[in-house]
C-alpha cells in the first residue's frame, strides 16, 4: 500500500494532537488500521524490511572493577574501541541497582497506561523546559508521524518543578536522575581517558551540564509494516543513557546494515551523540539508530537520559578539543556556537547525519 496522498494532513495531525489520545490510546481503542498520518512512503519502508544482521552484536561491556587499577585500563580500552567503531555499547554491572531499573520502567509504564484525561494534564508542545507529554515531539515538523508517545522531563540546568512531574513516576524520576548522572560522569571519564585526556575534562568543560529524561512508549501497532516506532537519527548531544524493557525494537546502523540492540535484562545501553563526535574530532562516532513499530501486544518502554553541553552561554564556541589536535590530526570540524548548532538541528530533516556533516571543514 502506498502512502496516502490527497488528504488534509495538517487537519488530521491537529485533530490527533488535540485529542491527546496518543498512539497508546489509538492502540488501546482496538483499531486495526493505522491513520494516514502514520503511513510511511514505500521507499522509506523498503529499508526496514531488510532483516537485521545476526552475525554481529553491539559490544557488551562489564563495568565491574571500574575503579580498580587492575580492571580500569581494560575497560577504558573496551569503551573507547566501542565508541570509535559502533558509537553504541551495552553495559552490565554498571552499579545502578536493579530496583531502580525496574522501578523506572514500571513507573513510566504506569504513566502511559493511565486514561487519556490523566495524561492530558501534562500535554504540552514546549520542548525546551519543564514537563512535556505528547505523541511525536516533531509532529508538526516531520512529514510522517511515528508510532510512539513521549513523556519528557528536564533535570538540568533548570529542573522541572517537582509538583509538575506526574505523581505516578515522580519519586522514580528523581532517583533515576541521580543514578544516571553518576554513571554518565563515570563514562565521560572513561571516554576522556580513552582519548588520552584528563578524566575530568568533559565535565569541567560543562559537557554533562544539561540533562533531560525522555521516556517513550511504543504500544502495539496493528500495521507495523506501514510505519516505524521512531525514525532513523543520531542524537545531537554528548552522551545518551538508555534503559529499555524486554520488548525488541531498537536497531543501530553498523556498516550497511541494522543490528538489533538486544533488551538484555539489567543492562543499560549507551551511545555517543553528535556533540561528542565533533569535540572528539571524529574519534568517537555518533551513529544512526531507529526503532521499529512494535508488533507485540506488550508495550515497548524505553527511558533515555540525554547529557548535553551547557548551552547557557550563547556566545561560547564549541569545536574539536585543542588537546586532540596535532599536525597529523588537524581539526576536521569547524567551531560553532550552540544556537547555531540547534538551528541547524531543527532545520535539517530528522533522520540524517546532516548535522555533523554540516560542520565538516
Ligand atoms: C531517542 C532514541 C530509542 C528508543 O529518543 O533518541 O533513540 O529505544 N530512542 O526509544
Ligand atoms: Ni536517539
Amino acid at each position: 500500500m502506498a502512502a496516502v496522498v490527497g488528504y488534509d494532513r495538517l487537519k488530521e495531525v491537529k485533530e490527533f494532537d488535540n485529542s491527546k489520545i496518543g498512539v497508546k490510546g489509538l492502540s488501546d481503542s482496538g483499531i486495526t488500521t493505522i491513520p494516514n498520518i502514520f503511513v510511511h512512503p514505500p521507499e522509506a519502508l523498503s529499508d526496514l524490511k531488510k532483516s537485521s544482521s545476526t552475525c554481529t552484536e553491539v559490544p557488551l561491556i562489564d563495568l565491574s572493577g571500574v575503579n580498580s587499577d587492575l580492571h580500569r585500563p581494560k575497560i577504558v580500552e573496551q569503551i573507547s574501541e566501542a565508541a570509535r567503531t559502533w558509537g553504541f555499547f551495552q553495559l552490565i554491572n554498571h552499579g545502578v541497582p536493579v530496583s531502580a531499573l525496574d522501578g523506572m520502567i514500571a513507573a513510566y509504564k504506569a504513566f502511559f497506561e493511565q486514561p487519556t484525561e490523566e495524561k492530558a494534564k501534562h500535554h504540552s508542545r514546549e520542548e525546551s523546559h519543564g514537563v512535556m507529554y505528547a505523541s511525536n515531539n516533531d509532529l508538526y515538523r516531520s512529514k510522517v508521524a511515528t508510532w510512539h508517545d513521549t513523556l519528557q522531563i528536564w533535570r538540568a540546568p533548570e529542573p522541572a518543578k517537582e509538583e509538575d512531574i506526574p505523581a505516578v513516576c515522580r519519586r522514580e524520576v528523581v532517583e533515576w536522575d541521580v543514578h544516571a548522572k553518576k554513571l554518565a560522569e563515570t563514562l565521560m571519564e572513561l571516554l576522556c581517558e580513552g582519548l588520552g585526556l584528563e578524566g575530568g575534562k568533559l565535565k569541567e568543560l560543562g559537557y554533562s551540564e544539561t540533562r533531560a529524561i525522555v521516556g517513550h512508549c511504543y504500544p502495539y501497532c496493528p500495521q507495523p509494516d506501514l510505519t516505524v516506532g521512531l525514525g532513523a537519527h543520531s542524537d545531537y548531544g554528548v552522551l545518551t543513557v538508555l534503559l529499555q524493557n524486554e520488548v525488541y525494537g531498537l536497531q543501530v546502523k553498523h556498516g550497511d546494515g541494522w543490528v538489533d540492540v538486544k533488551p538484555l535484562p539489567g543492562s543499560l545501553t549507551i551511545n555517543v551523540g553528535d556533540t561528542l563526535q565533533i569535540i572528539s574530532n571524529g574519534e568517537y562516532k555518533s551513529v544512526e539508530h531507529r526503532v521499529l513499530a512494535n508488533s507485540s501486544t506488550e508495550p515497548r518502554i524505553s527511558i533515555i537520559e540525554f547529557f548535553n553541553a551547557d548551552n547557557r552561554d550563547k556566545l561560547r564556541v564549541h569545536g574539536p578539543l585543542p588537546e586532540l589536535l596535532t599536525p597529523e590530526k588537524p581539526a576536521i570540524y569547524r567551531n560553532f556556537t550552540f544556537p547555531e548548532f540547534i538551528k541547524n538541528f531543527f532545520s535539517k530533516p530528522f533522520g540524517t547525519k546532516a548535522l555533523v556533516e554540516n560542520f565538516l571543514l
